[in-house]
């Protein structure tokens, strides 16, 4: 199972990172999305960060050009017809991940593997509606994906210990770090870090102390990069929010209750970063 041809789906943040990375490590990529808006805002996210890059001295120009000339656009799944590995970042629906899996069962050669970047849906659910379910698997990168080392690879029930394999070692030539989890709600990362997000919120919530200070004790006491207040911003409270969920169902256990604050936030479409106004205020 030699994993030459690339195609990922999904220009955003999560998307255009797996493809800068992919297209870093020699793989021809095409990046997919419904419409030419979205395409050339990933292209301008990956050019921005490879520009830093070459600012920092970590790249040449060459190198650069060489890496964004190994993406190409494309607007149309038949795309993945000649690709030996595809990757799927579209949004987090079960609906729409299991439409873009059947069509792409469809059109890729039988030897495509299908992979998904879900944060917590089953994988076993997504591969059951194509012939190939021993071919599908998650591989879920971390945001932002050029700097995170960590991509946690999700057997479905019946992914094979070939595919497994292909993943792992085409994981390693990302320059990342593979680590092998079972299919079950929120995975390990997210069946961690949310509920400790939530916890946070809920201590917001209970006026147990404000929200600077809930982040200063995790970033100086626990040594967080960021605090769950700002990592929950950084995610998006909407997503946030949707995991929760995903494990309450999937668990059917109360400790994974969504903390009304965070429903609160979502409803009034304060959704962290990428809508100016979270727990924080962005300019
Ligand atoms: N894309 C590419 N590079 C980026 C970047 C991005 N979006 N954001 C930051 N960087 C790079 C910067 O260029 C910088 O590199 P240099 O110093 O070499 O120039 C480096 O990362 C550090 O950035 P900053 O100095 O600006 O800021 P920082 O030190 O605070 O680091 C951070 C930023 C790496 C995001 C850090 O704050 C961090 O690790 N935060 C936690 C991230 C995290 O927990 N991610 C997981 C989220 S959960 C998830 O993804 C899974 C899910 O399913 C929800």
């Amino acid at each position: 199972m030699t994993i030459q041809k690339v195609l990922v789906i999904g220009a955003g943040q999560m998307g255009s990172g797996i493809a800068q990375v992919c297209a870093q490590a020699g793989f021809d990529v095409k990046l997919n999305d419904r419409e030419e808006q979205f395409y050339n805002r990933g292209i301008q996210v990956i050019t921005k960060n490879l520009s830093r890059d070459v600012e920092k001295g970590r790249k040449t120009e060459e190198e650069k050009t060489e890496i964004l000339n190994r993406i190409s656009k494309s607007l149309d799944l038949n795309d993945a017809a000649d690709v030996d590995l595809v990757i799927e970042a579209a949004v987090e629906n079960m609906e729409i991940k299991q439409q873009i899996f059947r069509q792409l069962d469809e059109i890729t050669p039988a030897h495509t593997i299908l992979a998904t970047n879900t944060s917590s849906l089953p994988i076993t659910e997504i591969a059951a509606v194509t012939n190939r379910p021993a071919k599908v698997i998650g591989m879920h990168f971390m945001n932002p994906v050029p700097v995170m080392k960590l991509v946690e690879i999700i057997r479905g029930l019946a992914t094979t210990d070939e595919v497994y394999a292909a993943i792992e070692e085409m994981t390693k030539k990302l320059a990342k770090v593979p680590v092998e989890v079972n299919d079950f709600p929120g995975f390990v990362s997210n069946r961690i870090l949310m509920p400790m997000i939530n916890e946070a919120i809920y201590t917001l919530y209970e006026g147990v102390a404000t929200k600077e200070a809930i982040d200063e004790v995790m970033k100086l006491g626990m040594n967080h990069p960021m605090g769950p207040l700002q990592l929950a911003d950084f995610i998006g409270l909407d997503t946030c929010l949707y995991i929760m969920e995903i494990l309450h169902e999937g668990f059917g256990d109360s400790k994974y209750r969504p903390c009304p604050l965070l429903r609160k936030y979502v409803k009034a479409g304060w959704l962290g970063k990428k809508t100016g106004r979270g727990f924080y205020v962005y300019e």
